[in-house]
């Protein structure tokens, strides 16, 4: 008998709204199977706080384009996981804010940032052993991608999910105002005209209402390993 094939490494797309729990199930994933995980947010984030520290106007394309093609936006690893650095600064907990993603949102509009963060992202999907999260991975970025998910909940549950993780971390949360934001959020991303959050047509739809991290990982690993 001829021993099995070594398993291809794949590029593994994980799309979706805000808080649908993306960010974990794709570091989960990507742990479980040995894999790189790309977190394609915290590209758009660093854009964000870039351009409100700069004082930038949001809505426009060349200003906020041209610091986006300017800013040197690499990932690496620490103990604590994935780190995004801009040049040699470590911003990764400075972009953990509701202010700097609905900056991000708001910048991810702008056809010129979305172009700007293209090419990184692509190259860092391109070796496959990869899992990416965003918004467009599945349509846009990694078309090829052999795995592609679409991963939803309620969005009363996201929001629950978000104030109970602020909670923990000994913040307020004001669950309506998260629910709010949130679903103004998925609107926009949704809602604009160049690679906008959608379900890839041949992206599996997986939604954790009501589930637990645990059983939704079960189903990623199984549809992982069904594709390599
Ligand atoms: O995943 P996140 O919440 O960190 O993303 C922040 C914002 O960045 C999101 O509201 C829209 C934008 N984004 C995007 O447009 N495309 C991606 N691939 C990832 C994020």
């Amino acid at each position: 008998m001829s021993s099995p094939a070594t398993p291809r490494r794949i590029a593994i797309a994980i799309d979706g709204p805000a808080s649908s729990g993306k960010g974990t199930m794709a570091r989960l994933l990507a742990q479980e199977l040995g894999y790189s995980y790309v977190d394609t947010g915290a590209l758009y984030r660093v854009v964000g706080l870039r351009a409100l520290g700069a004082g930038l106007d949001l809505g426009d394309g060349e200003s906020v384009g041209a610091l986006a093609r300017a800013l040197r936006l690499h990932f690496g690893w620490s103990e604590r996981g994935l780190r995004v650095f801009e040049g040699e600064d470590d911003l990764s907990d400075a972009i953990r804010n509701e202010r700097v993603g609905r900056a991000a949102s708001d910048v991810a509009v702008l056809p010129a940032v979305r172009a700007a963060l293209l090419g990184l992202q692509r190259a860092l999907g391109a070796a496959g052993g990869v899992v990416v999260d965003g918004r467009d991975i599945g349509t846009v970025v990694l078309p090829d991608a052999a795995l592609k998910v679409y991963l939803d909940a309620d969005p009363a549950e996201r929001a629950r999910r978000r104030a109970t993780e602020l909670r923990a971390k000994g913040q307020d949360a004001d669950e309506q105002a998260i629910f709010d934001e949130l679903v103004a959020r998925d609107a926009q991303d949704a809602g604009r005209a160049h690679a906008p959050l959608c379900q890839a047509a041949d992206a599996v739809r997986v939604d954790s209402t009501g589930r637990t991290p645990a059983a939704v990982l079960a189903e990623l690993v199984a549809l992982a390993r069904a594709r390599m």
